[in-house]
């Protein structure tokens, strides 16, 4: 696959998922720029579970991690559950280790409260240290009120903070993984 695109992946198994409609919405941020974008939608495609025998010759996994490692920025779209992200993010960065070397990487999160609002550094530093993936330092925090099942927004600003971190995903990855001419 060529190492050309942007890739945005949304972690909820939820059908009513928030954090599923700021993934389409930064997509679709990226698409009107003229920029290609892949999705991976983890309710799409099932993934066992890290280390489960024969889990790296699975299908899925094998398609999700070449997808990652033909990006060089991603966009997460995850839950917050437990004060971390959920279960099946942290499977896939498990199942699919080192595509995520020296990829850019930007976070939507979604939380039931203000109170878990430095959750995903866990996933952030491990990311960091393992894989020297270049971890964009503002993410989006919005909480689950911010944002109605219809997709319309209670708070604005949300709109606005997802536009700018696709925009800095991209301007990073431009800088640092710039496409070869
Ligand atoms: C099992 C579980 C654990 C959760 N843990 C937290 C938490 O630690 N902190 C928090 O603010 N919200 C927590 N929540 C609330 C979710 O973050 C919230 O429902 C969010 O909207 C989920 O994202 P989604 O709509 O994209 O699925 C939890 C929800 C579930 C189901």
């Amino acid at each position: 696959m060529p190492f050309v695109s942007f890739l945005v992946i949304s972690t909820s198994l939820n059908a009513k998922s928030r954090s599923r409609i700021m993934a389409h919405a930064a997509r679709e941020h990226i698409l009107a720029k003229g920029l290609s974008c892949d999705f991976i939608d983890l309710r799409e495609v099932p993934l066992p579970f890290c280390d489960v025998a024969g889990c790296y010759s699975d299908p899925n996994v094998k398609d999700v991690k070449a997808r990652i490692a033909a990006a060089r920025g991603i966009i997460m779209a995850t839950p917050i559950y437990n004060f971390d992200v959920n279960a099946p993010a942290k499977n896939m960065v498990e199942l699919t280790g080192k595509a995520w070397q020296n990829r850019v990487l930007g976070f939507l999160c979604v939380a039931g409260g203000k109170g878990s609002y430095m959750s995903i550094m866990s996933l952030g530093n491990s990311l960091m240290l393992d894989f020297r993936t270049v971890i964009v330092p503002r993410f989006v925090f919005a909480l689950e009120s911010d944002i109605a099942v219809d997709g319309t927004l209670n708070n604005p600003a949300i709109g606005e903070r997802v536009v700018e971190l696709a925009d800095t995903v991209i301007r990073f990855a431009d800088a640092l993984l710039p496409v070869s001419p």
